[in-house]
């Protein structure tokens, strides 16, 4: 049997990987400034997260949620506790489309409406409500294309409020990125939240505020919607939140009610996925991660901003895109292929830096050299441009 031939890959196979590094089969190592998309939060292979994965997994692994899990009030409990939103509901699943998919229909249960607004450049993931919020017609397929949802320019608080003018009534919720990731690092202003937070409220819509990229700590907050003091009604997350381990949720306002067989999943919640969860959450306390995430992304930001060559440095702590010029368009492939570097990228010409939130200062100094030293090879001739 084949592989079904979706995916544009790299010939690399990694076979180990610890903190921000991974090895090749050739012993060749790598610098991880990708995190496998975002997900690595506490770094590869983390000790800690090794051990009460395995110890978990030698006490029991798996079963239903028909039975009591304390792991997930123990997860619960330590959620809420460290992302600041302590009286919300966790609801655990497997990924991120199912987190966003859960919270489109929670809403819709909640306020008996159907229209959504989403924005342009999102993405909220591939199963059928998540891909029709998603501004990309290419991945919708015909048996997903849904009238209900309205696409609008982000950040654009006028067409947003003459939307809410017209059909306030009829809207379910509003869902967007705090930072775009795949449509190519873009953050959502703090005015712009603050508006949808307001309109949300005066038309009893909900506020979902997808963080399945840009949450989990990785902007410095925990939400990157937090910078703009905004509280969302519904929190989607995903990728961070496992370390690799397919875990998601979604945190649900105390107003919002739940009713028995209203969500369900077979594997959301498991002990091990637990277990996973709660390792990241006590690596992130124990090791500040979230600051870590704020210093160092910074540092790498302003470093980049210095560079003559590159233009458009955006982001948030470790959330960072830089869009590179048509002669450095081959920067990313020459950082693979020549400096041993992986990095994330957004069509056309934005390279995406997701790494783990655990970066050392040495690890973003070695990335800004292997940086320096590409643009050099690829395009010397830049070098004295401002
Ligand atoms: C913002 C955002 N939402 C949702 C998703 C979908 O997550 P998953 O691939 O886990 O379904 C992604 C994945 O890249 C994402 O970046």
């Amino acid at each position: 049997m084949k592989l079904f031939d979706v995916y544009p890959i790299q010939p690399i196979a990694i076979v180990k990987a610890k903190g921000s590094y991974v090895w090749d089969e050739n012993g060749q190592q790598y610098l991880d400034m990708y995190g496998g998309h975002a997900v690595i939060s506490i770094g590869h292979t983390h000790p800690h997260y090794v051990k009460r994965i395995t110890d978990q997994l030698n006490k029991v692994g798996f079963y239903s949620n028909s039975i009591r899990i304390p792991l997930q009030e123990e997860l619960a409990e330590k959620l809420g506790r460290i992302s600041g939103k302590p009286d919300y509901q966790l609801f655990l699943c497997n990924s991120g489309a199912e987190a966003n998919e859960n919270a489109l229909k929670l809403a819709s249960f909640f306020n008996g409406r159907s229209k959504i607004i989403s924005f342009s450049r999102s993405f909220h993931g591939r199963t059928s409500l998540a891909v029709a919020v998603t501004d990309n017609p290419a991945i919708v397929a015909p048996v997903n294309r849904n009238d209900q949802v309205i696409f609008l320019p982000f950040n654009d608080e006028q067409a947003l409020e003459a939307c809410f003018d017209s059909m306030g009534g009829e809207i379910s919720s509003v869902i967007i990125e705090g930072i775009q990731g795949v449509g190519g690092i873009h953050e959502a202003s703090d005015t712009f939240l603050q508006k949808i937070r307001s309109l949300c409220t005066s038309h009893n819509a909900l506020f979902i505020a997808d963080s399945v990229q840009c949450g989990y700590g990785r902007t410095g907050q925990f939400f990157s919607h937090d910078h703009a003091g905004v509280q969302a009604d519904i929190y989607t997350m995903a990728k961070g939140m496992g370390n690799g381990f397919p875990v998601a949720a979604i945190l649900i306002a105390p107003h919002i009610r739940p009713k028995h067989g209203m969500l369900g999943t077979t594997f959301g919640g498991n002990h091990l996925a637990c277990a996973a969860a709660l390792a990241v959450l006590e690596v992130i306390e124990a090791e500040n991660l979230l600051e870590n995430a704020a210093q160092v992304g910074t540092y790498i930001r302003e470093s980049l901003r210095d560079m003559p060559q590159i233009q458009q440095v955006r982001g948030r702590g470790l959330m960072i895109g830089f869009e590179v010029s048509p002669e450095l368009k081959d920067l990313r492939k020459n950082l693979l292929s020549g400096s041993r570097v992986f990095t994330g990228e957004a069509k056309p010409n934005v390279i995406r830096l997701l790494p783990s939130l655990a970066l050392r200062k040495k690890e973003a100094d070695e990335f800004l050299e292997s940086v320096r030293e590409q643009i050099q090879l690829l395009a010397p001739s830049l070098n004295n441009v401002h």
